[in-house]
């Protein structure tokens, strides 16, 4: 089960392929109607007659209120999204639609579908910085709203919806060209264009990334965004050769088009260092911790790729042109670096392990050593963001660190029901001690039934994968 260290060439596709499926993630729930599993069935056709619900006032005990008890909840944990202008379908900080919505939110919150936030927060496994879950005490409180048929309550104008979430300094915003991109065919990409662009952010100075956003400009064709700083003068991997020359070289093998082919991160030669922008789809704002930061270069330039998906064909003839806003400081406290092991897509370069048919929960599991990520001469480094990635047919994903004898020695995350609409980084509010001669094990378990064939790891939207990103701060 242990798997080969990765060398950079193999790590670079295991990236590229990040967010191969589709996200038909668009609104779940247009029709409030249409959620009807959701809470009990006495709940049902209560929408709009809160007042008339003398049982409980018979027995003398105090209804839950929208006002009184749910609003606080929803203005805290779901108003950023569901509010006019946010990203939800609907708003959730007036009476009338939260009451119109109350059964389904009764049923997202129930099941831990919403706020959106994959990773277990009860505190067994890892301590999650602004972690959105909700406890139970606040699900049960929307849960018995609902029973009690959603009572208005007493009006109160104290509670202020929030600012909406955005990067709160943008030092920089770069975009890719307007392209129309093309299906590129075969086994890994039937349905994908992996195109990537060259930006220059024309850094004077070596500067330190601390967060980004992206703002894809077509969202049903972007799947993946990576941002890699390059430095032009650098080495590439192609002896003699430079990375601007390299990727010049990229450039005019298309002329009639604009970028180059990315299966690799930056493409085939270019000699990348770090990827410190991943974006999937439901990401939003990205902050790194703990007042560190990506170090840029002076007169680096940014290649940034993108995965098109065109499983949908009537996208096909359609532009994008995305958004990147990004953060900067001059100065950082710490230094960190991000890597994105995949022990499954792994097994593509050495022996191909496909996933059996007809499985409602097949596993695979990966290991990798903690040494590769402590300095040399250092005691350990520090663990502070988890990146959990799979494709459509996962279905939980749990990493942890086990010490030399295989016990478990730290918890990195897990997440109960994957869901590939909601790509978060996870960042911890204490870091994770990472010490020598300790691994990373990470276990991804899918649902192989909808699948006519055995699934193999890789970057198409009928294949897997088992992605745990990592940020480190040594
Ligand atoms: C980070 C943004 C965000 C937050 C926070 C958030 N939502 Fe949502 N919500 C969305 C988006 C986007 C959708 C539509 C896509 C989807 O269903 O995933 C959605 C969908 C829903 C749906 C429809 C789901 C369905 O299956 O029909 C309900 C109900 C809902 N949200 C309730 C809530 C409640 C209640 C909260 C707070 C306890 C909340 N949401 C917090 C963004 C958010």
């Amino acid at each position: 089960m242990h798997h080969h260290p990765r060398t950079p060439s193999l790590a670079i596709p295991a990236l590229a392929a990040l967010f191969a499926l589709a996200a038909a993630t668009a609104c779940k729930g247009e029709d409030p109607s249409g959620d009807d599993e959701a809470g009990e069935s006495d709940t049902h056709g209560d929408h709009g007659d809160h007042g008339d619900h003398g049982d409980h006032g018979d027995t003398g005990e105090a209804l839950v209120t929208f006002w009184q008890d749910v609003a606080p909840i929803y203005y805290e944990s779901c108003v950023s999204c569901h509010r006019e202008g946010g990203i939800g379908p609907f708003v959730l900080d007036d009476y009338a639609t939260a009451s119109t919505w109350a059964a389904a939110s009764a049923h997202a919150v129930d099941n831990r579908v919403m706020p959106p936030w994959l990773v277990t927060s009860d505190g067994s496994c890892g301590e999650w910085a602004d972690s959105r879950a909700l406890d139970q005490e606040q699900i049960d409180t929307i849960l018995a709203w609902v029973e009690d048929g959603t009572p208005e309550g007493t009006p109160r104008d104290d509670l202020s919806v929030p600012e909406l979430p955005g990067l709160d300094v943008v030092s920089d915003e770069v975009h890719t060209p307007e392209f129309i991109p093309e299906p590129e065919g075969g086994v890994f990409s039937e349905f994908d264009e992996y195109r990537c662009f060259l930006i220059d952010p024309e850094l004077d100075a070596d500067t330190f990334m601390t967060g980004y956003e992206v703002f894809p400009g077509n969202e049903a064709l972007v799947h993946h965004a990576l941002l890699i700083p390059v430095s032009p003068e650098g080495e590439s991997d192609i002896p003699g050769m430079s990375n601007a020359e390299v990727m010049t070289a990229l450039d005019e093998e298309s002329p009639d088009r604009l970028g180059w082919p990315c299966f690799g991160l930056a493409g085939e030669g270019v000699a990348a260092e770090g990827v410190p922008v991943t974006w999937a789809p439901g990401q939003g704002v990205v902050e790194f911790p703990d007042d560190s930061g990506y170090r840029v270069g002076a007169g680096d330039q940014y290649v940034v790729q993108m995965h098109y998906n065109m499983a949908n064909t009537a996208l096909i003839g359609q532009s994008d042109s995305t958004a990147i806003r990004l953060r900067y400081a001059d100065e950082v406290a710490k230094q960190g670096y991000f890597d994105v092991p995949d022990g499954f897509l792994d097994t593509l370069f050495e022996d191909p392990v496909a996933l059996p048919v007809g499985e409602d929960a097949v596993s695979f599991t990966w290991e990798v050593p903690t040494d590769w990520y402590i300095a040399p001469g250092s005691e350990q480094t520090q663990l502070w963001g988890f990146f959990p990635h799979m494709h459509d047919y996962g279905v939980s994903l749990t990493a942890r660190i086990l010490d030399p004898e295989g016990q478990e020695v730290a918890c990195v995350g897990d997440v109960p029901r994957w869901d590939f609409g909601w790509q978060l980084y996870y960042f911890y509010e204490q870091p994770i001690a990472l010490l020598p001669g300790h691994r990373i094990e990470v276990t991804c378990t899918y649902d192989t039934t909808g699948s006519p064939e055995p699934i193999y790891p890789g970057w198409g939207t009928h294949n897997e994968m088992c992605l745990a990103g990592l940020y480190f701060v040594p």
